[in-house]
């Protein structure tokens, strides 16, 4: 077996519980069979996300100590602008408190009613805040990307026919902009290959269209091009890094999975479009030099940006995610292939394949999991879409428990005691049963939805 190696040692530690399982049955209860309301508390392994919780090293540690604390024109500010130049080479930064808040603000700019967003898959927000805006998504994911077992070795790639078709139907000047997200969240943290950037780069500046790229997760996708691509193994992080960036107009990121602490930004490379959103980020996020973060978290930000360059610092999730998945295939159990980043993505639709996607399979099993182990997971399928506006259910492509790995912070003993939790529940898989809304939210359902056991 190949055994995952820490590249880092651990040196201060959290205390956790695991609550027996009369609890954990009461805990799922009261949080309405979604483990979004669970309190962390009542959980053993939060494997949620990998959104904000991720370990900080020592350097980032010390940096917070440091940072220069003042509403306008902060050092602590100047330092994180200039790494983002320094990585990207984008010109011009503006920070916002996370992730969803760039989609806000280049939602607002970008999208109007009638515009049409090209994307190789949608996220959660990003979709959310398009529409918001009276625009819609369209996902030109290749088809190897649906596919749940696969070999590709690049499912997040966008079909580039596909892109040349949505710009005949529509005409290039009903497109607001294309968007590329580096390792696909919702379809199991699937990276792209830069050689697919660079052909979607080319068919967008045949047409005059902006791209845009949602670098939340860039980390596990830098270190699949260097493992995966042919061309890239010679090359270091931070030169795919800056290939990456040339093919891009924009760049935005939640600094929450990227850079290990909280915020986000948008990195511009046109003067032009930089004005354009500019106005809104003290109106939504904070003044132009913090945008919602606190100067702790710029300079944790500026450090972790740095060590995102480091290929022993990125390949500590996908390495741990790949032992995971390695492991669950040894036992059947069926998981999204190959082993992507993020987290190890269990495949609902087969591991409870006698519950209808209408009752929810991937949140039923998300819930089950709970009570089985005190194990947190996340459900990425059917409850995760929103409804078309005439309230019809959208039936998810994929049904999967995400079991996020935030990056350094479980030990292997952990990961095999979630190897052995998910074994037990897969062998007593017919006890799992479907569930129904009982309180159904209309923006975000997933967040705070309240489900019965149907
Ligand atoms: N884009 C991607 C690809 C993301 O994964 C996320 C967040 C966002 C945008 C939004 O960023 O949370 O900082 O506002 N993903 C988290 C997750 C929530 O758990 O997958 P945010």
């Amino acid at each position: 077996e190949s055994i995952p190696l820490e590249m880092h040692k651990v040196r201060i530690v959290q205390k956790l519980a695991l609550p027996p399982v009369e609890r954990r049955l009461a805990a799922i209860t009261e949080a309405g069979n979604n483990t979004f309301l669970l309190r962390n508390s009542d959980v053993f392994m939060d494997m949620l996300t990998d959104s904000g919780v991720n370990a900080m090293s020592d350097q980032q540690q010390a940096a917070m100590l440091v940072a220069d604390d003042s509403y306008a024109g902060s050092a602590t500010y100047t330092r994180l602008e200039s790494k983002l130049q320094e990585i990207f080479g984008t010109p011009y930064f503006l920070p916002a408190h996370q992730g969803r808040a760039c989609e806000n603000i280049l939602s607002q700019v970008l999208v109007s009613k009638g515009s049409v967003v090209p994307m190789n898959y949608h996220f959660t927000t990003t979709k959310a805040h398009i529409t918001l805006n009276g625009g819609t998504v369209e996902e030109l994911v290749a088809d190897t990307g649906l596919e749940v077992v696969s070999v590709h070795p690049f499912k997040g790639n966008m079909d580039t026919g596909k892109l040349r078709d949505v710009i005949g139907l529509h005409g290039a000047d009903k497109i607001a902009f294309v968007r590329m997200e580096a390792g696909t969240n919702l379809i199991g943290g699937q990276p792209f290959s830069l050689q697919n950037l660079v052909d979607i780069r080319k068919i967008c500046d045949e047409h005059g269209l902006l791209l845009v790229l949602d670098a939340s997760l860039l980390a596990d996708n830098l270190h699949f091009i260097k493992q995966r691509e042919a061309d890239c193994r010679a090359l270091g992080i931070r030169e795919i890094t800056r290939r990456i960036a040339d093919q891009c107009d924009i760049i935005y990121f939640s600094a929450r999975k990227l850079g290990c602490a909280r915020g986000g930004g948008i990195c511009i490379r046109s003067e032009e479009l930089y004005r354009r959103m500019r106005g809104l980020v003290p109106l939504y996020e904070g003044f132009l030099t913090y945008g919602g973060m606190s100067v702790r978290e710029m300079e944790a930000l500026t450090v972790g940006l740095e060590e995102t360059m480091d290929e022993e610092v990125i390949n500590q999730g996908p390495q741990f995610i790949a032992y995971m998945v390695d492991e669950l295939q040894k036992r059947d159990i069926p998981v999204i292939t190959p082993a992507g980043g993020l987290g190890c993505h269990v495949n609902a639709m087969k591991f409870v394949d006698h519950i209808p996607q209408a009752e929810y399979p991937a949140g039923a099993l998300a819930s089950a999991l709970y009570i089985a182990g005190g194990i947190r997971g996340m459900e990425r399928g059917t409850l995760s879409e929103q409804r078309e506006p005439d309230g019809r259910e959208i039936f998810a492509n994929m049904e999967l428990v995400r079991l996020a790995m935030p990056r350094r912070v479980f030990t292997l003993s952990q990961v095999k005691y979630a190897i052995d939790r998910l074994e037990w529940l897969y062998a007593n898989r017919r006890l799992i049963g479907g569930l129904a809304f009982t309180e159904e939210p209309e923006i975000l359902r997933f967040f705070y939805g309240r489900l019965k056991p149907v």
